[in-house]
């Protein structure tokens, strides 16, 4: 008799936690040494039963975490392990003199959670479905609101998402909880109905940021990014945010096909050397994952994978099967249009709207300059 198989609705969490510890180069990639660093304190994690599964890669200058486990978000000891896994991998960048080591380590006394102390964090606890395919999504050289584009177009779009207009479990639209970075305030909006007031405030990318989405018939959680502002934690300029996004797939949510159109083209983000430049988003393969001209373009990785029993679904080795999503001859377009875009960008050189509006260079070394000149200007 065949056996039935009977699917247990249980709590999974998946972390993607990251940091800039040190690259080498310049802001250029993390070296093998630092991907070690993590490599060993993740399993040594999974020997201890701390999460079930993990990956470790890079994205540009950013290592990055990707841990499946059953202690929730916000868990103490999933923090304490990717902080301290930073805290090492800087050390090591600095004993190898590599560029930048700690830049994102912003404080210096870890009290049981990473958000707010420089690394980001997306986290998403989910009730295992029949199958749950998942999408993470990494990018390097650009803030959060990057994602606000692709996100509308998956969750609100019907010209992207076919199944908005025929799948009958969607039919009931998307919740949209938007972010207000700079008065750190949120407010959830729900697609169709306040399709507009959504684009009103996502479409100013640098302040209003998508954090979460819930399918709106029965609040199922789809999709979680990191949204931080490290000049805001920090005072200062110390980079860009580098954001990190989680998304649940197919059965009555967007498919992986729906999730991943946005990037057919290439579209403009902000955060682009220096952190001062609008620049065209690339997506990569993780082995193309690295920054070159003018410290870019702006380049994003996809990852697909399967969660099953609290671990991603693994090869008879026990090895996480993860497919490099962007490693596709179908995002070359975007990337061609990608390169076009930035040497039509440079070509502007210091000149708006190529470098970013002077509300966005305030969190720059700009006021450093209007400093300078502040007792050369006279009353015109
Ligand atoms: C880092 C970044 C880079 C740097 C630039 C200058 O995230 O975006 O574009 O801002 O390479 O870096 P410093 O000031 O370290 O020489
Ligand atoms: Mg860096
Ligand atoms: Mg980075």
């Amino acid at each position: 008799m065949l056996a039935k198989v009977v699917y247990m609705a249980r709590k999974t969490t998946i972390s993607l936690i990251k940091c800039d510890v040190g690259s080498l180069a310049g802001h250029h990639i993390v070296p093998k040494p630092l991907l070690n660093v993590g490599e060993k304190n993740l399993k040594k994690a999974l020997e201890k039963g701390l999460i079930n599964s993990y990956y470790v890669f890079n994205v540009g200058d950013d290592l990055q975490l990707l841990m499946v486990h059953e202690r929730g978000e916000e868990n103490p000891e999933i923090h304490k392990l990717a902080w301290d896994t930073f805290q090492e991998a800087s050390k090591k960048a600095l004993e190898l003199k590599l560029y930048g080591a700690g830049q994102d380590l912003l404080k210096t006394a870890f009290s049981g959670n990473v958000r707010g102390m420089g690394p980001g964090v997306a986290e998403m606890e989910i009730e295992e479905r029949g199958s749950d395919p998942i999408v993470v999504f990494a990018a390097d050289k650009t803030s959060a609101g990057a994602f606000n584009f692709p996100l509308f177009r998956i969750f609100a779009d019907p010209m992207n998402t076919a199944g908005l207009v025929i799948d009958p479990k969607m039919s009931g639209g998307f919740k949209f909880e938007v972010m207000d970075t700079l008065e750190n305030k949120k407010v959830i909006l729900k697609c169709p109905e306040e399709m507009y007031e959504l684009l009103a405030l996502i479409g100013t990318v640098q302040r209003y940021m998508v954090s979460r989405v819930w399918r709106a018939n029965d609040d199922l959680i789809c999709s979680v990014g990191s949204v931080t502002r490290l000049s805001l934690i920090a005072g200062k300029y110390v980079g860009k945010d580098d954001p990190v996004l989680i998304i649940r797939a197919q059965h009555g949510l967007p498919a992986l096909g729906e999730v991943l159109v946005p990037f057919m083209h290439s579209y403009l983000v902000e955060g682009w050397m220096r952190g001062s430049h609008w620049g065209p988003i690339m997506p990569v393969s993780v082995k193309d994952a690295k920054c070159t001209v003018f410290d870019g373009p702006p380049r994003v990785v996809a990852l697909g994978f399967q969660v099953s029993n609290s671990r991603i679904a693994a090869d008879d080795d026990g090895k996480p099967m993860i497919s490099d999503l962007f490693d596709d001859h179908a995002f070359d377009m975007a990337r061609t249009e990608a390169v076009e875009y930035a040497s039509m960008l440079r070509h502007m050189g210091e000149f708006e709207p190529a470098r970013l509006g002077i509300e966005e260079m305030e969190y720059t070394t700009l006021p450093q300059i209007l400093e300078k000149l502040k007792g050369r200007f006279e009353p015109a």
